[in-house]
């Protein structure tokens, strides 16, 4: 949690690779959040970032495509173990699965689970997903204007999630509550009661699951998932689920608030999908690329040297994928959207741990410019509306208020 305080410089940190980093827990601003970046692309290709961690301890930062790139690889050096110690807060012993395990045990736990999130599986919740985007859009499209996080963003990745894990749409209230309580509020006591809550309600769902299977998620963690022959643990259970609901969520509101925010405030861009909505998906994989939300992390496991800094084991290491799409050795005019670039970006990860909700998002990223673009007029920034944005360990926007022509 943040405090004012910060953690001193360790000794075999050179204080001359100390450099100014912005993407610190309770931070805001309201300037664009990416405004940073080309500045911190002058400096050192790794360097120390104090405070980095949880506004408290500091860390190393590469800030190149190829590193980062290389240190997704690298489960030699770099570990995903203890990284979100949510049951830790709650004094509990249960981990996120897969996303906390490091391979080769990963990998067991991969193989389980990549068949579930296949393009072939994501595409049967195609006619739901579209349903739910169209459904809220003209809700909104007489309105003319909304709070695309608060009326949209938030709401449609968890409509997608309660249909993936086979729960009633009537709880999207509650899990906007629980999903704001976990991530978006720097009390920890309302942190883990969020936490307490959403595994309590996913608890009594799965027991139901055990007497009464269907065709969901939550019916395959408590009778079908097994590793190595070994059914889930009431631990791996809880930590699957979990997983689901930490990494599908927030990550979608997201980036849909950035990508939104983008098309409000470059007509032309807004006004070339409209008219060619066939370019959608490449101008998704474009704004995925710009506009990464996501701040990762890894703990060192074992020294490393990088471009002459010595990463002791114990260190943390940033993982800024936002820096990785904006290198200039990587990408020419990185800091502009060109709509049709087709970057191999890093937004989703590489790896290992490469999102196992790939598909699922870009269907949902898809879907909600699809229907939005369809059923709402050409939308701008509320005049004189001034964006905020949180710059901690989703680069996300506290409101992103849209007007059109109702
Ligand atoms: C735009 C939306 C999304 C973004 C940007 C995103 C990004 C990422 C990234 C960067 C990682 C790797 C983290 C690391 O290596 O430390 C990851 C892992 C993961 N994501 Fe996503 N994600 C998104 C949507 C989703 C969705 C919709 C789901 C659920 C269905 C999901 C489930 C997961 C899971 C379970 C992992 C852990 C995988 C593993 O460790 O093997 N994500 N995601």
């Amino acid at each position: 949690m943040p405090t004012s305080t910060s953690v001193p410089l360790p000794d075999h940190v050179p204080a001359e690779l100390v450099r100014p980093f912005p993407y610190i827990l309770g931070e805001k601003t309201a300037k664009d959040p990416y405004s940073f970046v080309p500045d911190i692309h002058r400096e050192p290709p790794v360097f120390w970032a104090e405070r980095v961690v949880n506004g408290v301890s500091g860390a190393w930062v590469p800030r190149r495509d190829q590193d980062i790139r290389a240190l997704f690889h690298d489960v030699e050096h770099f570990s995903n173990r203890g990284l979100a110690p949510f049951a830790e807060l709650l004094g509990e012993s249960w981990e996120l699965v897969p996303a906390m395990y490091d391979p080769p045990r990963q990998g067991d736990y991969r193989r389980l689970l990549n068949p579930l999130f296949t393009p072939a599986k994501m595409a049967l919740l195609e006619d739901k997903i579209r349903a739910y985007a169209r459904d809220l859009a003209l809700a909104l499209r007489d309105r003319g204007g909304c709070d695309f996080m608060r009326d949209f963003a938030f709401e449609f990745p968890i409509r997608v999630f309660l249909e993936l894990m086979g729960l009633p749409q009537d709880k999207v209230g509650q899990f906007l509550e629980w999903e704001h309580g976990l991530l978006h509020e720097p009390d920890l006591e309302k942190i883990k009661q969020a936490t307490r809550n959403v595994n309590a309600y996913l608890w009594d769902e799965c027991e139901d699951r055990r007497v009464n299977p269907r065709d969901d998620l939550l019916t395959f963690a408590v009778r079908d998932a097994a590793v190595n022959g070994e059914p889930f643990t009431a631990d791996e259970i809880t930590g699957f689920c979990f997983n689901l609901f930490i990494g599908g969520l927030d990550t979608v509101s997201t980036s849909m608030g950035l990508q939104f925010r983008h098309l409000a405030e470059h007509p032309d861009h807004q006004a070339t999908l409209r008219a060619n909505p066939d370019m959608i998906p490449d101008a998704i994989e474009e704004l995925l690329r710009a506009y990464s939300p996501i701040l990762n992390r890894r703990l060192c496991i074992k020294d490393k040297t990088l471009h002459g800094a010595t990463i002791r084991a114990g260190d943390m290491v940033m993982v800024p994928t936002f820096l990785a799409n904006r290198d200039p050795e990587a990408y020419s005019r990185p800091d502009e959207v060109i709509l049709d670039r087709k970057p191999k970006h890093l937004t989703f990860a590489t790896g290992p741990h490469l999102c196992l909700g790939i598909h699922l998002a870009r269907r949902e990223l898809r879907i909600a410019m699809e229907e939005f673009l369809a059923h709402i007029p050409e939308f701008g920034i509320a005049p004189g509306a001034v964006i905020e944005t949180y710059l901690q360990g989703t680069i996300s926007p506290v409101a992103v208020p849209l007007v059109w022509r109702a």
